[in-house]
């Protein structure tokens, strides 16, 4: 088997403010000063992207500054929308796109989500492809065809070479904020399902080497068993992200986990 390096990633959502942000930019950057075996990432809200820059540049801080999302086009008339080169800038290195919260909350569609993401990978930032199934489309056996035709059209028209700089993030909507993680087998059968689907999308190297990231209520003690699973490669955290200790210690756990899967 490959060895993955594990990607965690904190998403602060709508969360925090100029103070209590700063606060857990300095915790989690205190907390993961060596960063050992391990990518870690966290995506604040877009005003407070340039205080979180600092405060992890002034640390030395290896931990990566990541967006919630982007818009696909360079620069014009889009009101509220901020690009690719606009998030570089500001020093972000990566950005989530499809995210279940921009699908089912806001709206977007696979077609949007694909422009997104090309633009940031031909930029030549990283990305993370966020996909998942609701609780309807699993109840009805769908969560294969519904992650499959996400991860599909997500990647439409993307080259293999940039797939390096790709990680998927695969995030049950059911399981998002709701304490409801799905189980390790679950998770670890479409982690499966989609490394297979990236083997016929582009070759077996490229799936071997795409990190796959669980994400949906990990919380400090269920994140070990989730990292443990073979192609579980780290986690997307929400509500656990925003308390420094938890963010540390999951963090911690990818870490351990790929020791034990090396
Ligand atoms: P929770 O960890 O709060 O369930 O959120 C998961 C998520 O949506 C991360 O992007």
């Amino acid at each position: 088997m490959a060895s993955r390096k594990p990607f965690v990633g904190g998403n602060w959502k709508m969360n925090t403010n100029r103070t209590t942000g700063s606060d857990l930019a300095r915790a989690v950057s205190d907390g993961l000063m060596t960063l050992d075996g391990v990518d870690a990432a966290v995506f604040p809200p877009f005003p407070y992207l340039l205080t979180v820059r600092s405060i992890l540049r002034d640390r030395g801080s290896s931990i990566r500054l990541g967006s919630q999302d982007v818009y696909h086009q360079n620069d014009g008339a889009f009101t509220g929308e901020v690009s690719v080169a606009m998030l570089k800038d500001c020093g972000v290195q990566t950005a989530l796109v499809g995210h279940s919260e921009r699908r089912h909350v806001i709206g977007e569609k696979d077609e949007l989500i694909n422009k997104k993401l090309r633009a940031l990978l031909e930029a030549g930032m990283d990305a993370v492809l966020c996909v998942g199934e609701t609780l309807d489309e699993r109840e009805a056996g769908h969560q294969e065809i519904v992650n499959s035709r996400q991860v599909r059209t997500g990647l439409a028209e993307i080259p293999a070479p940039y797939a390096e700089r790709l990680v998927i993030a695969y995030e049950p909507v059911w399981a998002i904020g709701t304490g409801k993680t799905a189980s390790p087998q679950d998770a670890q059968e479409m982690h499966a399902a989609i490394r297979n689907l990236i083997s016929r999308l582009y070759n077996a190297d490229v799936a071997a080497r795409v990190r796959i990231i669980y994400g949906g209520s990990v919380k400090a003690d269920n994140a070990a068993e989730l990292f443990s699973q073979p192609d579980i490669d780290g986690g997307l955290i929400g509500g656990a992200s925003l308390k420094s200790a938890d963010f540390v210690a999951i963090t911690k756990a990818a870490a351990e986990a790929a020791k034990d899967k090396a």
